[in-house]
């Protein structure tokens, strides 16, 4: 039996939560959009053509945040295409994704979807193929009150008030070759912090996120940074990073061991921030927004045999198995040990697009994925605790010691809350877990599930995944529970 030990003390903290460590993503791509959240004349759909079902299942995320439209297809949007009739609106190609996009799906259509599943828009502006003027236009459309050329075009398109969008994206993976309208890292930071400056202009309450690298392997991946950063340091509030795993080898152990290297790529970057703080004699902190993050790897073959030009086609259509949900757990936890830093995260994507959330002309099934999300979106709230963590550790291919537990522990003081949030990631042993809390007195169990017991390729498709209650556990000052092999744990506590 493996044994795991969790310390915390209510005075040694990480950080307050920014909620939007839990935002989400919906890009024009596949069928995020068509037929994933909106799709008229589906028996499920409102008269507007928003699935209602769907709406649900984004509401049991709790998502505060989602990033749009895209991803690779912003850096080819023109976004007054998608405003005003949509008798009116253009067919455009995509060339990001190969496709057709119709634009009957847009900016005030996604801004009324955003409030019904109770999110916030994170919008992304075209630094691909556009610049600066088409920026701050698109901040005075949204969020200028009236009385100017753009704000006045809103309210006859129907929003009298202003969208008030918070958050803003500087482009989309500007040093992917991939990316339509790629740049040099000096050619995106001047375009960035120009862009920057005058969006603020119109509006000096936005928040603004430069891209970062699109991945730790890209070559240019730290001189980037340090040349963005150079360049935007005043203007910009966040710097981005985007992460994608996958099993490709088949080798579970060293898949599971994959949040370590997510571990290692924030620390890198906040190490550049922070070095470009200090070179600059700067007062100010460069925060990360961790824009897309997920597993991407299981559609990459069917995507190559899909035709292209057509509308919605079903692109990056990703089924996620049993061990992607173990992984997808053991990143969460990651993303809250760095909550000081990392300020805005977005699990790309919601629906349907390496999603946790898939549709079907008859309703909406929940990948494996969905279930560790929820649970941590709706419970590690409030501040992440200083986690110390104990167990014994294992080697895998990539990574040399690699603990079999996996954890944190986040504190709600408005509703007098502890939540443990814990992997296990033998696939051998059950683990014995023992949680100590200094500072904290009558410890009262709230609740403890666990989602295990599943082949480590099982998906969900046929709705037979579901959390379990887990009962091996004992609360008396401190905590002792059993953690299954290969399982994912959380355990509710009030005091
Ligand atoms: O999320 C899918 C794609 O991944 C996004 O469009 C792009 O930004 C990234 O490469």
């Amino acid at each position: 039996m493996l044994k795991g030990q969790i310390k915390v003390s209510s005075d040694s903290r990480i950080s307050e939560i920014d909620p939007r460590l839990y935002g989400s993503f919906i890009e024009h791509l596949g069928r995020a959009v068509y037929e994933g959240i909106y799709q008229p004349g589906n028996p499920n759909a409102d008269e507007n053509g928003y699935r209602q079902d769907v709406l649900a299942a984004v509401r049991k995320l709790n998502v505060p945040i989602v990033r749009y439209p895209g991803g690779n297809f912003v850096s080819g949007y023109n976004w007054e295409d998608s405003v005003g009739p949509k008798e009116t609106r253009p067919k455009r190609l995509d060339l990001a994704w190969r496709s057709l996009e119709t634009n009957e799906f847009g900016l005030h259509e996604f801004v009324k979807w955003a409030e019904m599943a109770n999110s916030e828009v994170n919008m992304a502006v075209n630094l691909g193929t556009r610049g600066v003027d088409a920026a701050r236009n698109v901040v005075e459309y949204c969020n200028f009150p009236s009385g100017t050329y753009w704000s006045d075009l809103r309210r006859k398109n129907g929003a009298e008030k202003p969208f008030g969008i918070k958050t803003w994206c500087l482009g989309n993976e500007m040093d992917g070759p991939w990316q339509i309208g790629a740049k040099t890292a000096q050619e995106y930071g001047r375009l960035a912090n120009e862009a920057a400056k005058a969006m603020k202009w119109v509006d000096d309450s936005i928040e603004l996120v430069a891209c970062g690298s699109s991945s730790m392997e890209n070559p240019t991946f730290g001189s980037w940074e340090e040349t963005v950063l150079d360049e935007t340091y005043d203007n910009i509030d966040y710097l981005s990073l985007h992460r994608y795993y996958g099993n490709q080898e088949n080798d579970l152990q060293n898949y599971l061991a994959k949040s370590l290297d997510l571990d290692e790529f924030i620390s890198s970057v906040v190490a550049i921030c922070d070095a470009v703080k200090a070179r600059k004699h700067s007062k100010k902190t460069i925060n990360l927004s961790m824009d897309e993050w997920n597993v991407w790897y299981h559609s990459n073959n069917q995507d190559k045999e899909i035709k292209p030009w057509q509308v919605a086609p079903p692109l990056l259509e990703d089924i996620y198995n049993f061990e992607d949900a173990l992984l997808v757990g053991c990143l969460l936890i990651t993303l809250l040990k760095h909550s000081d830093r990392v300020k805005i995260a977005c699990l790309a994507q919601l629906v349907n697009v390496i999603a946790p959330i898939m549709t079907n002309d008859q309703g909406v099934w929940l990948q494996s994925i969905f279930y560790p999300f929820m649970q941590v979106s709706q419970y590690g709230r409030g501040v992440a605790l200083n986690t110390v963590t104990k167990s014994e550790s294992y080697k895998a291919k990539d990574f040399d010691e690699v603990p079999y537990l996996e954890s944190i522990a986040t504190l709600d003081e408005e509703h007098r809350e502890i939540s443990i949030f814990a992997v296990n990631r033998s696939s051998k042993e059950t683990m014995d877990l023992d949680f100590v809390a200094d500072g904290f007195s009558n410890l009262k169990l709230l609740g403890a599930t666990q989602f295990c017991g599943y082949d480590i390729k099982a998906t969900n498709e046929d709705a037979k995944m579901d959390l379990q209650e887990l009962n091996e556990i004992s609360v008396d000052g401190s905590v002792q529970a059993k953690l299954q092999p290969l399982s994912w744990n959380v355990i509710r506590l009030g005091y």
